[in-house]
């Protein structure tokens, strides 16, 4: 039987090698007067700002430029910038970066036509009304932020990130422009390019996986596939570039729907209390728990598998699942993402906490394909420890 679902993305996509020339034609049609640009400093000094600022002068737009945005950012990151932004008639936000100056973005939007702390916004639809309009640009090819209606911070309260989860967080614009990722470093190309590997692999194998989803996913999976290695190794290659721009977009759109699950969820605690980039976070651990998902649906494993150009013929489907979970940990192993949690600064001893923390993300584990409880948890976060014997129940 098939399931009634929604389909939610940006209003407008814009794609391709120099689309940002695009975005004061967008701001116009978006009727804009003067713009707050969302950023943080790294992205100011590179001087990629420029792109996206001349398009706008050059159509008189007046703007400001706001560059206070920090990595994996608290709730108090957010609550500081509104106090600056509001009240100066911006009309439109403009955020440019990765995840989350693009999360930030999202959010300011909505704190300024919504009179609520940005806290009661926390969890699925607390957000009353629609935000100021918003265009999205993306510097790594990795969250899928720009099209995704959700937003994540870190509570410094109990060190636990949390999710605002709204439709109204959804861009006017997202425009996504390969060429403003040629000058990210390997190691960011590395982590954000395995986040969006994340997103598509989780997506296409979750719960709420549907047919709209599945190709897309899929699509994600081969362009990410067949060109992390070279967009890491190469960071001038735009052919590669490219390649990451819409396998990241396309595994947003996936994720956006579709949603995702173990991974992320095991992910979160490492990154609220161990500081852990969310990339490497998910990258990390994917192997470990796809070896523990991969029984629930060996067909899908398989066609990751195929997507990510593995030769699977004249193998068992059970063969050619398990061939997706070993390329995928070969892939990350490849472009340097540390192939165990002791590697990131986590003992043994912080285990049963991090499962227990875990544990309670019912939002991502109802939607993993195979059903974990806290016990299961631990026993993965062991297996990612190198705690586990190769012969464990883990595998089944
Ligand atoms: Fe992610």
């Amino acid at each position: 039987m098939m399931g009634i679902t929604y389909f939610r993305t940006a209003e407008t996509l814009i794609t391709g090698t120099g689309s940002i020339a695009q975005i004061g034609e967008q701001a116009k049609k978006l009727h804009a007067s003067r713009v707050i640009i969302i950023t943080d400093k790294i992205i100011r000094q590179t001087g990629l700002l420029s792109k996206v600022t001349e398009p706008l002068i050059s159509l008189n737009i007046e703007m400001d430029i706001i560059d206070d945005v920090i990595p994996e950012p608290p709730f108090e990151n957010l609550e500081q910038m509104i106090t600056k932004i509001e009240g100066k008639g911006y009309d439109l936000l403009i955020g440019v970066g990765g995840g989350s100056a693009l999360d930030i973005t999202k959010v300011l939007s909505v704190m300024l036509t919504n009179k609520k702390n940005v806290r009661d916004m926390i969890g699925i639809e607390n957000i009353g009304n629609p935000g100021l309009p918003t265009i999205l640009v993306p510097t790594t090819s990795g969250t899928g932020s720009e099209v995704t209606y959700n937003a994540i911070f870190t509570d410094t309260r109990d060190m636990v990130k949390k999710g605002i989860v709204s439709p109204y967080l959804l861009p006017n614009v997202a425009i996504v422009d390969a060429e403003l990722t040629l000058t990210v470093p390997p190691a960011v190309t590395a982590a954000t390019g395995m986040d969006a590997l994340v997103h598509a692999v989780e997506s296409y194998t979750a719960i709420r996986a549907d047919e709209l989803t599945d190709g897309i996913a899929l699509q994600a999976i081969k362009l990410i596939s067949r060109s992390l290695r070279k967009a890491v190794y190469n960071g001038r290659d735009i052919k590669a570039r490219e390649d990451m721009a819409m396998g990241s977009l396309l595994a947003g759109i996936s994720l956006g729907n579709a949603g995702v699950g173990a991974v992320h969820a095991l992910a979160y605690p490492l990154g609220g209390r161990f500081k852990v980039p969310h990339g490497v976070a998910n990258s990390l651990l994917l192997p470990f728990v796809m070896k523990y998902n991969v029984v629930a649906n060996l067909e899908k494993f398989s066609e990751i598998a195929k997507a990510m150009g593995e030769n699977i013929e004249g193998l068992s489907l059970r063969e050619a699942a398990d061939t997706a979970v070993t390329a995928l940990a070969q892939l990350s192993k490849d472009v340097g993402i540390p192939a165990s949690l002791k590697d990131v600064g986590v003992t043994s001893t912080d285990i049963p906490s991090l499962a227990e923390e875990a544990s309670k993300i019912d939002r991502l584990l109802n939607n993993n394909p195979r059903w974990l409880t806290v016990k299961e948890i631990k026993e993965i976060y062991e297996d990612a420890y190198g705690l586990v014997e190769e012969s464990s129940t883990v595998l089944v």
